[in-house]
């Protein structure tokens, strides 16, 4: 093939970087996995100050023959601000790593570590789904997941104790981090409620901390059986086994954290109107809900924002039968289960509160 002109060329060996540069994107990935397998944030940490690569090299629980490796793993870590280079000079081994404010997330004893989240989406059991993402447009499955694993994720989180265990886990430190900031920007949502259902509420991370902050609260946590069974209430809340397609108890306000953008639109209307009734005619009775609004970013990085929620609604493509919406779909879904009005606060970063009124 003849090139026209310099121009051409070069436009043609820019597109090569950009393929090259998303055929590769999984080794960002795999590079994180890595570094949170082998633990190097929370030994860079325990070092107290920046570290020699000698002396991370001697604190890796890895083999003799791979030493010389981990240079290039910081080098590729550090290029994606996971760390922070020091001292650099000519010798190697003597380049001292820092902690950078990303990997200070990814620290086990962080209270809210994002470390349990990208393990769980980086495990083989959530990664392997996205081998069989074309198979799945060939044929009737309801999702990638399904095609792999011949059930639904649910099926698998309630069969598979493993995945049960590291999913909920994940959950967990991402809502310790998504209730702190509610509580702290959204204190208002809760005022003058005297009881709360957090549907699908997992292990009940949120209900604890909203507990804590709004006494008055009854809350109940309402999931499946595998994800309750066996977990203590306290005063203020009280876990139910339940299924939030067939009833959800009688209460002033209903929570759904992470759960509409796990299921279609036909199944939202279903969870919707069950929420509706649990509401009932009580005048302060509103719906919850804390999810992705696609377009509506707060002003500053939303490139990434973007990015990252395009990100998001290709996961729940692949495992779950669900999306990521805009504005303009959920309030379709709002009207539609009977719902007169809502409103959006985007102060949760990825996520945003929408409160629904009755
Ligand atoms: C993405 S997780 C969100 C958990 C929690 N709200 C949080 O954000 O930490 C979705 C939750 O929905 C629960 N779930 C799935 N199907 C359900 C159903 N039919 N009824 C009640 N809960 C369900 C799952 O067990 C899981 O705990």
């Amino acid at each position: 093939m003849e090139f026209d002109n310099e121009n051409h060329s070069a436009k043609l060996l820019r597109a090569q970087i950009h393929i090259f540069n998303q055929t590769f994107g999984f080794i960002n990935s795999m590079s994180l996995k890595c570094a949170m397998d082998l633990c190097i944030p929370d030994i860079i940490n325990k070092y107290g100050q920046p570290m020699p690569l000698s002396q991370l090299i001697a604190s890796l629980p890895i083999h003799p023959s791979k030493t010389s490796f981990i240079y290039r793993l910081m080098r590729i870590l550090t290029h994606n601000g996971f760390f922070s280079q020091h001292n650099v000079i000519e010798n190697e081994l003597e380049v001292s790593y820092a902690l950078t404010d990303t990997s200070r997330l990814l620290l086990k004893d962080h209270p809210f570590s994002m470390a349990p989240l990208s393990q769980v989406i980086l495990d083989p059991i959530l990664i392997n789904p996205w081998l069989q993402f074309s198979t799945w447009f060939t044929n009737k499955d309801p999702t990638p997941f399904h095609t792999q694993n011949g059930m639904t994720f649910w099926d698998c989180a309630s069969r598979e104790p493993k995945l049960n265990h590291l999913f909920n886990d994940g959950m967990t430190y991402d809502t310790q981090l998504i209730s702190s900031v509610v509580i702290e920007k959204c204190k208002g949502v809760f005022e003058g409620l005297e009881s709360l259902v957090d549907v699908g509420g997992g292990t009940g991370t949120m209900a604890k901390a909203i507990a804590k902050s709004f006494p008055q609260l009854k809350c109940i946590v309402l999931d499946l059986p595998h994800v309750v069974d066996g977990l203590q209430g306290t005063e203020n809340i009280k876990y139910v086994e339940g299924d939030m397609f067939e009833a959800i108890p009688s209460t002033d306000s209903v929570m759904l954290k992470c759960i509409m953008h796990n299921w279609s639109d036909e199944e939202c209307l279903k969870i919707l109107k069950r929420c509706k009734e649990a509401i009932g005619g009580k005048e302060k009775g509103k719906v919850i809900i804390v999810d992705v609004v696609i377009g509506n970013d707060e002003k500053g990085d939303s490139k990434l924002l973007d990015q990252t929620k395009l990100f998001y609604d290709m996961e729940m493509m692949v495992l779950v039968t669900g999306k990521e919406r805009d504005e303009k779909e959920w309030a379709k879904l709002f009207f539609s289960a009977g719902f007169s009005n809502y409103k959006i606060t985007p102060v949760l970063g990825l996520r945003s509160l929408i409160e629904v009124y009755p």
